[in-house]
């Protein structure tokens, strides 16, 4: 059974089309103090999947600790976490002294109460795979770039993909190489939320289309500042791609600002940039957790 919040219900849809799931819905209260009440259904079979996508990530946390422990109490014996998703892996290692590595904490958290997890794309830095982050009995990072890749070139297009910075390399190379594409990749220095510097790759740029792969736009700063420079520096046209499109305050307007033509993205959160569908390839990983 797949059990979905009513925010969620068409990608909930989607995966239950594509997995072949019974899909129930989790019933939200709040009560006026800001306390939460989940109602799951009555009954539940022994495997259930709880899809749960975690941007705005600070109160879903909390729907994630009544969900799983209620689906326990109602008969589930295994629950996964389907996460499309996965907020908290930026902060891999304490930057600043005193700082919590929310990466870990979070990680630990979720593989306390599941016992598989779900995601796309999640971002793994300096963490080599989801396992070390989130030591759930299986962790599974599924990769959007593929998608990323083929989407672009089924429009017809023939870019160079260019990744703002290193961590994105992992990301543009897979899509570049799907899409059978050239890529780049630049460097950033981040100095603050709104903040980053870019500094290009050697490569010719003039007159080029370019399109900006990352896996995740939140103020939408990084991309922006990439497309000025590429511009800058010669490029005809700039797009943008990417998996997870949070795209906070006025980061569509910071890329707009900055000639960016078009945004594409995943549907690992609801968005209107959304293009390139995540179902089938969550359900074949479902189909695969099934075969276990
Ligand atoms: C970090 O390295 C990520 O890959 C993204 O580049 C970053 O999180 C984007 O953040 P923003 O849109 O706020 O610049």
């Amino acid at each position: 059974m797949l059990l979905a919040f009513d925010d969620e219900a068409k990608f909930a849809r989607a995966l239950a089309a594509e997995a072949a799931l019974e899909m129930r819905t989790v019933a939200r209260h709040r009560f006026p103090d800001g306390e939460l009440k989940l109602t799951l259904p009555s009954r539940l079979p022994g495997r259930v999947v709880l899809l749960r996508s975690l941007d705005h990530p600070n109160e879903k946390l909390v729907e994630l600790l009544l969900a799983a422990q209620a689906a326990r109490a109602l008969g589930a014996r295994q629950v996964a976490l389907v996460a499309p998703y996965l907020a908290y892996m930026r902060q891999d290692m304490a930057f600043a002294e005193g700082e919590a590595v929310s990466q870990q904490i979070v990680g630990r958290f979720l593989a306390g109460l599941f016992d598989a997890v779900i995601t796309v794309d999640p971002h793994l830095h300096r963490t080599e795979t989801l396992a070390q982050a989130v030591p759930a009995r299986r962790a599974i990072a599924l990769s959007a770039a593929p998608l990323v890749g083929r989407f672009v070139a089924q429009l017809g297009l023939r870019p160079l993909l260019l990744g703002p910075d290193g961590e994105s390399a992992q990301w543009v190379a897979q899509a570049a190489q799907a899409g059978g594409f050239e890529f780049a990749v630049g460097r950033k220095t981040r100095r603050g939320d709104h903040e980053v510097e870019i500094e290009l790759p050697a490569v010719e740029l003039r007159d080029r289309h370019v399109v900006l792969v990352d896996d995740v736009a939140s103020t939408g700063r990084t991309l922006a500042r990439t497309a000025r420079a590429t511009y800058a520096a010669g490029a005809a046209r700039v797009d943008v791609a990417v998996t997870h499109p949070l795209f906070v305050g006025d980061a569509l307007e910071a890329l707009a600002a900055a000639g960016v033509r078009e945004v594409w993205s995943t549907d690992s959160i609801a968005h209107p940039s959304n293009r390139i569908a995540l179902a089938p390839t969550i359900a074949a990983a479902l189909r695969g957790l099934d075969a276990e």
